[in-house]
């Protein structure tokens, strides 16, 4: 998809690897938007009631990726009726092709947010040891670069890659909104 086709769509998906910031970036930009957040892992906890280390260690990945597409319909459902919202993606959702078809043809800008390898993993390193975060995922530094090698080329069908590396939240944020156009829309997403 082109950047910027779909400047009209009430919405922005997330999308990219591990540490990416996806989280981050997707509350900030909803606060700037005036637009609500949500992040599909936590839907799927929701859905599931259970959390996501919990379903992988219980059923595997499999059954996370069939409750994660499930997950993703409901919401594009959601976005379809008109939703507002800037949705962050787990790591693995885009790489999924049966999610990206879905995706692609429900017109909403997506953003792959990117950085280096090795920043990303020094941020899930420290999210791991400061916070706790668990990314059943993660591996160790050789098997989290090998699949960020393969699902990188997944992540560059997005409609723009968003460079992260050594950039503060605020700023990611102000670059997204000029990329997408989204500055010259209201609150409530029309044109001003
Ligand atoms: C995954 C990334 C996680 C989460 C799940 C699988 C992946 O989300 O969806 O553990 O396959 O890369 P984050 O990208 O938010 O860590």
């Amino acid at each position: 998809m082109p950047p910027g086709r779909d400047l009209g769509a009430p919405a922005v998906i997330l999308i990219g690897f591990m540490g990416a910031g996806k989280t981050s970036v997707g509350r900030a930009l909803g606060e700037r938007l005036g637009w609500s957040f949500e992040d599909l892992d936590e839907r799927i906890e929701r859905r599931e009631r259970r959390k996501v280390p919990e379903i992988f260690r219980e059923s595997g990945e499999l059954e996370f990726r069939r409750a994660e597409h499930a997950t993703l319909r409901e919401l594009l459902q959601e976005l379809r009726a008109g939703a507002r919202r800037v949705v962050a993606l787990g790591g693995g959702a885009f790489a999924q092709e049966r999610n990206a078809r879905l995706l692609e043809a429900s017109g909403v800008p997506i953003v792959f947010l990117d950085a280096g390898v090795e920043e990303l993993w020094e941020r899930c390193r420290a999210q791991a040891d400061e916070h706790e975060v668990e990314r059943p995922l993660r591996g160790n530094r050789q098997t989290f670069g090998e699949l960020y090698a393969v699902r990188r080329q997944h992540y560059l069908k997005a409609s723009f890659r968003q460079e992260t590396g050594g950039k503060t939240v605020k700023k990611i944020v102000a670059e997204v909104i000029q990329a997408l156009g989204l500055e010259r829309r209201g609150r409530r997403g029309e044109k001003q």
